[in-house]
């Protein structure tokens, strides 16, 4: 009896730990989960200021915002997150800053379905991304995504790109052959 008692006093002290944890750290519009001391988040329509300890994971669905810029994610929690997931919304440009301060990202998913801009430079500090998903925006040109790969420190480790669903005869590519020499590294998915 006694040690049952004791088990149901340390069970439910570890969850109250644990579940002020949780709901201390876990910003609005967030959900949050403990895996193996990091967290991984779901939030939906913002991005959050400030985000628990030792985020790895973030996936942010319907973005109500019109362009996404470094001071989007310009906060030093940031800098453990490794997977980034950007899903719906409104966002319409992606500048060259935005990921200045994620920059530990090995894989990342920008998927807008207004998307129209890509700065030139807005993968270029991305040097570990090995993974870059960019399906979905199907406003989004060939050529402009061409010219943010050519940026040579971001294509470095980058091996999977998913373009499908781009807006790929929208416009006429001028596309430097190093550009496809470059893109037989990745492996892609149409
Ligand atoms: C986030 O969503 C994914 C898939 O939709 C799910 O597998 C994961 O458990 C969710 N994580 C949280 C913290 O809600
Ligand atoms: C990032 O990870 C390191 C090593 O695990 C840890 O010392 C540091 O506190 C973490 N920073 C943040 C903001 O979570
Ligand atoms: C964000 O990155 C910029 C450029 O690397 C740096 O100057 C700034 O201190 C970083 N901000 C935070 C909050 O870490
Ligand atoms: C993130 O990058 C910084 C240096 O840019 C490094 O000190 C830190 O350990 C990295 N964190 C992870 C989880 O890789």
């Amino acid at each position: 009896m006694l040690e049952s008692y004791g088990e149901i006093i340390f069970l439910s002290h570890f969850m109250l730990v644990y579940m002020a944890f949780v709901n201390s750290d876990c910003p609005m519009r967030c959900e949050c989960d403990i895996d193996n001391e990091a967290m991984n988040l779901n939030c939906t329509s913002t991005i959050p200021d400030m985000l628990p300890l030792n985020t790895r994971v973030v996936s942010i669905t319907d973005i109500a915002y019109e362009y996404l810029q470094q001071s989007d994610f310009n906060n030093a929690r940031w800098e453990n997150v490794t997977k980034l997931y950007l899903r719906g919304g409104s966002v319409n440009s992606v500048f060259s800053d935005t990921f200045w301060n994620v920059s530990n990202l090995t894989h990342l998913q920008i998927s807008f379905p207004n998307l129209k801009r890509l700065s030139v430079n807005a993968f270029s500090q991305l040097t570990k991304l090995h993974t870059l998903d960019l399906s979905g925006n199907f406003l989004l040109s060939f050529d402009v995504v061409a010219d943010a790969l050519r940026v040579n420190e971001f294509t470095n480790n980058l091996d999977e790109l998913n373009l499908h669903s781009l807006a790929m005869f929208l416009t006429p590519c001028k596309l430097k052959e190093t550009f496809f020499l470059q893109l037989q590294r990745f492996s892609i998915k149409r």
